[in-house]
């Protein structure tokens, strides 16, 4: 209960930062390693199952929290894209892939429609970005032409619980992002429940 209310009130906190502009700082404190306690950063790269070499996208990667672990994954023959419509979060990438000597992780400027990826990927991993989208059954119907076969779009997001998640809208129900990844044409294939404030769903295109 601790816990749920600390992560309220440093949802208010990001929510505030985000509306006055100050995405940095709200992105610095989302990159914060107090995060990995309940976020557990390494039990979810490992239920990604992902092989090295492969091309991963991160959309909605914010200032690169998962960016990096992932890029790890999928290692130097691989390739992570930091999808974003936020250019600060995408320069703070940016600069510390320089600092970490990093070469597989490219940040991608995306339009809330349209996630400009350059080439198909094996996973789309998305991580407490699902609630801030809008049409989300067209945007994942469309985004299937850019998974290669037998590609997963992983989706992580608040449960749809308290203040900031549950009455501002800052999160989802698991249900719900179930019923509309059917309608965009996706197939639950794994569900992971772990986490005690997120679900996290992983989906691959339905086939005929
Ligand atoms: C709460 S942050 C999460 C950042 C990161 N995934 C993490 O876990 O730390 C949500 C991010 O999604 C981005 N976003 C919102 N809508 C998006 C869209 N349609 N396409 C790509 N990114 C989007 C926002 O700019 C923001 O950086």
């Amino acid at each position: 209960m601790n816990r749920l209310r600390h992560l309220n009130r440093s949802t208010s906190l990001l929510v505030l930062l985000i509306f006055g502009g100050c995405a940095e700082l709200a992105y610095q404190h989302m990159n914060d390693p107090s995060r990995d306690v309940w976020q557990q950063p390494k039990a979810v790269i490992q239920a990604l199952n992902l092989s090295p070499g492969a091309r991963v996208a991160d959309l909605g990667a914010g200032g690169g929290y998962f960016t990096w672990p992932l890029a790890e994954a999928v290692g130097p023959e691989g390739k992570v894209y930091a999808v974003d419509i936020n250019e600060t979060g995408l320069r703070m990438i940016e600069q510390e892939a320089k600092t970490r000597n990093v070469s597989n992780v490219k940040p991608v400027l995306a339009t809330p429609t349209d996630h400009q990826l350059p080439e198909p990927v094996e996973l789309v991993f998305t991580c407490d970005t699902y609630h801030h989208m809008s049409d989300r059954v067209a945007y994942f119907r469309s985004l299937a032409s850019h998974l290669r076969d037998n590609g997963r779009v992983a989706i992580l997001d608040f449960h749809k619980t308290g203040f900031f998640s549950g009455i501002l809208g800052h999160g989802t129900s698991k249900e719900l992002v179930r019923q509309e990844m059917n309608e965009a044409g996706y197939r639950l294939v794994a569900e992971h429940s772990f986490l005690q404030d997120q679900h996290f769903q992983i989906f691959a295109v339905s086939r005929p």
